[in-house]
């Protein structure tokens, strides 16, 4: 029967990317080297996560910061910085890499002979730190370039447009462990069988939903959202000086306000939108690439860059989006067509659902 082909002819992640691998026949095996030594750490942070609540036990034994740390070894570590290290040990000793980028790391890491490749791996190792403490989900990202020559790696060879990643994932430490990639010919689903210590293929090829009904975006930031650049300055005076002589407020006119506005209170007799935001960049991603809507994160007063950070938060989830059937944007371009000028550089990021986005992309226009 096919339910118990489906129980017993199991497809593991490694065997999943093998087989992808095949079509190229210079394929050496080093991707999927390199994607074991990622799935180790993810394992690795995946059991840290799972131990963390345990931490506050440890503190009643005697130590005083209840936060989520872990005994490793002799000595007790954030998670975040414990799940640093696990990655770069294990992409280091991978053997196929040569310029890794965490978020963790003011440099990046160039990896010494004998143990170079030529991967480039940027990842942020434990992303949304501030839901740590209280157990809600939290995830790993990461993307792939690889170098072509054989050069000395630079730093260069990680300033790279997103367009031009190899693949890209994440890692979601959530109810289950899920872990979902993109080697650029879709995007699929494994979810982590603890019994096996294996990921399964569980969501072959996903596609995002054309049109979501789902926002997502930290609205407490409101307040800050007025436009970073001279023409909204130029607005906001007007307005000021229009209030002043008349004592009436003109609506604010503000592109972020405008949407959410727009998501709460829509004018074509469309349903409103509802909100969902956890505060962790991989759960919010996850939520919209299987049940559609659009993540936000725009610049504001305070980050006039926004807060994400291109190289491992922007880029691998919207290769992802894109690979999904969906957008990302960055209020001014393809998010994927962008060039970082330095490995911890930020940008605003609009993703999701093709039609979410694409209405975001049409306030931007018409603001031109
Ligand atoms: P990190 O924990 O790696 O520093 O990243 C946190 C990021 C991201 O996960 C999330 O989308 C965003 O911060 C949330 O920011 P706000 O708390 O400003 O909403
Ligand atoms: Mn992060
Ligand atoms: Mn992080
Ligand atoms: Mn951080």
């Amino acid at each position: 029967h096919a339910a118990d082909a489906h129980r017993t002819d199991l497809m593991t992640i490694t065997r999943f990317v093998l087989n992808e691998q095949s079509k190229y026949p210079e394929s050496r095996g080093d991707f999927t080297i390199l994607l074991n030594h990622i799935v180790l750490g993810c394992k690795f942070v995946c059991s840290a996560v799972n131990k963390a609540g345990l931490a506050k036990l440890i503190g009643l034994a005697g130590e005083t910061n209840v936060q989520a740390r872990i005994w490793a070894g002799e000595e007790q570590k954030k998670l975040d910085v414990l799940s640093n290290e696990v990655f770069i040990k294990a992409l280091v000793s991978s053997g196929r890499t040569c310029v890794l980028v965490s978020e963790e790391d003011e440099e990046a890491t160039f990896v010494e002979q004998p143990k170079r490749g030529r991967y480039c791996v940027v990842f942020d190792p434990l992303d949304g730190s501030s839901n740590i403490d209280c157990g809600v989900s939290i995830g790993t990202i990461f993307g792939i370039y690889m170098v072509n020559d054989s050069h000395e790696p630079t730093l260069d060879d990680v300033l790279q447009p997103g367009k031009n990643m190899l693949a890209a994932g994440y890692c979601m430490y959530g109810s289950s462990c899920t872990l979902v990639l993109s080697t650029g010919e879709g995007v699929n689903g494994f979810t982590l069988d603890p019994s096996l210590g294996e990921f399964i293929l569980t969501h072959p090829d996903i596609k995002i939903p054309k049109k979501g009904k789902i926002y997502s975006v930290n609205e407490g930031n409101a307040k800050n959202w007025d436009g970073p650049t001279a023409k909204y300055v130029l607005i906001s005076f007007s307005r000021a000086l229009f209030s002043a002589f008349t004592s009436m407020q003109l609506p604010h006119s503000f592109l972020e306000l405008r949407y959410v506005e727009k998501c709460k209170f829509p004018k074509d007799g469309s349903s409103s939108k509802s909100l969902r935001y956890i505060g962790s960049m991989v759960a919010d991603v996850h939520r919209t690439l299987l049940y559609g809507g659009i993540f936000l994160y725009p610049a504001d007063k305070k980050s006039p860059n926004g807060k994400l950070r291109v190289l491992y938060e922007v880029f691998p989830m919207s290769f992802l989006m894109e690979q999904a059937g969906g957008q990302a944007f960055t209020g001014k371009q393809r998010a994927l067509d962008l060039v970082p000028n330095k490995i911890h550089e930020r940008s605003p990021i609009f993703l999701g659902s093709y039609d979410d986005v694409e209405e975001i992309k049409a306030l931007y226009a018409a603001e031109e």
